[in-house]
């Protein structure tokens, strides 16, 4: 089978079907599959070794996002979330991409930034200049703490020291920046921060208090595009209210918090399959939202000549493929491996092409028919599984209640007795 993301009717066919899909255009072995297929695939003594106080495991569905083609190479990408529809938007969304092309995406190198706080400096500037001067055994001395991450290219690369006025008086920041390659970095930034600290203070004569990695990851930068044909959309008014939409989050923090949080949607969903920090991504992302002193948003959206509608995403992106979850969950390792990606850097372009994809997918629902409607069809299948559907009976029962707009449960056993009567 050839490796494609185009999967046709994906969604229409039963769960094992799926897998076998998957399966094939992964190559996964049949332990994999058999990881996805069980429920609690963490074991508990893994989790037990992963935080404290363990006492279980919570799931979340696992899905896979079709049609995505970044950079003219297919992706499936994984996606754990619990809020229906996300898969199927994102998956529309990269099938509309791709009639003109799909996704580009680039990134900037893994640069993650490490702050030294020094606090009771007599003279703030001279320390920052002496800090400058001797900036060389700073990043050595950083270095000496990961050989190997040096090894592979990573490392310590530069210092930014910044004079600051705060409530509690002047102080210095010292950036320590430092390429992570694959990781997602934290605790070689950490390490090499706290490393570096009794050198500073010497330095200054003053006194390192925080020692810790920032998570306004803004050197480490995702940025992704696509067009979107204005006749796929749905004409011309669409791509109008799109642009208004879009309009209204570039004016209006309240709509901007929302906007934001459907591309959020794609983007942690894509993490939580692969094992990574969604908290470090939400506040890397507000917090680069917020750059500029006024919180905008992740997106830009603007009609091309043609009429069609030009989508750009840009936002920090400190994610990992080696290291801490990605290496301790089994099921996120499988995800990496269906995902198929390189890098870190090449799973930040990923979610940020998934982020893209779902905030378009979010609009041109809302503008278009509103989301409910979405919502309400996966709802009205829920509610026909319950009642006992199966097989193509699932969406006849939830077809039916979607057009009466009565998606109840004593409404589908209704539906399914008359089906089945009738058959
Ligand atoms: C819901 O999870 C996300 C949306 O509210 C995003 C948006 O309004 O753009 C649909």
């Amino acid at each position: 089978m050839a490796k494609t993301s185009h999967i046709s009717g994906f969604y229409k066919l039963p769960l094992n079907e799926r897998l076998k899909i998957i399966k094939e255009l992964a190559g996964l072995t049949s332990e994999e599959v058999n990881l996805l297929k069980k429920e609690g695939a963490l074991k508990l003594e893994q989790a037990d070794r992963m935080i404290e106080n363990v006492i279980g495991t919570v799931g979340l569905p696992l899905g896979i996002a079709t049609n995505f083609l970044i950079n003219d190479k297919d992706y499936l990408i994984p996606m754990a979330i619990e809020e229906p529809s996300v898969v199927a938007a994102a998956s529309n969304a990269a099938k509309m991409a791709r009639e003109k092309g799909g996704f580009t995406a680039s990134s900037s190198e893994p640069l993650m930034i490490g702050q030294v706080q020094l606090v009771d400096v007599k003279n703030t500037t001279k320390a920052k200049t002496d800090i400058i001067a001797r900036k060389d055994e700073v990043i050595k001395l950083a270095n000496e703490q990961d050989p190997v991450l040096v090894n592979i290219g990573g490392g310590a690369k530069d210092i930014e020291v910044k004079v600051l006025e705060t409530p509690a008086g002047p102080m210095l920041v010292v950036h320590l920046i430092v390429d992570v390659r694959d990781a997602m970095g934290a605790n070689a930034v950490n390490t090499m921060c706290e490393a570096v600290s009794p050198l500073l203070e010497r330095i200054t004569g003053g006194k390192a208090r925080l020692r810790i990695i920032s998570n306004l990851a803004a050197l480490r930068l995702v940025r992704a595009e696509a067009v979107f044909q204005k006749e796929v959309l749905g004409g011309e008014e669409i791509v109008d209210g799109i642009i208004q939409a879009y309009s209204l989050a570039a004016a209006d923090p309240y709509r901007c918090a929302t906007h934001n949080k459907g591309i959020m949607n794609g983007v942690i969903a894509v993490a939580h399959a692969t094992g990574n920090d969604t908290r470090a991504l939400e506040s890397g992302a507000h917090s680069f939202a917020a750059m500029k002193g006024k919180y905008q948003p992740l997106t830009t959206w603007k009609k091309t000549k043609e009429g069609d509608l030009l989508g750009r995403i840009e936002l920090p992106a400190a994610v990992g493929i080696i290291g801490g979850a990605t290496a301790s969950n089994p099921t996120a390792k499988v995800c990496l491996k269906i995902l198929g990606v390189k890098s870190a850097c090449e799973l930040g372009e990923v979610m940020a092409c998934v982020g893209l994809a779902n905030n378009l997918a979010a609009m041109r629902a809302i503008v278009a028919e509103g989301i409910q409607r979405g919502h309400l069809r996966l709802h009205a299948r829920n509610m026909a599984i319950m009642a006992g559907a199966q097989g193509e009976l699932i969406d006849l029962v939830a077809e039916r209640m979607v057009k009466e707009k009565k998606v109840r449960f004593d409404r589908a056993v209704e539906i399914l007795k008359e089906l089945k009567k009738g058959s």
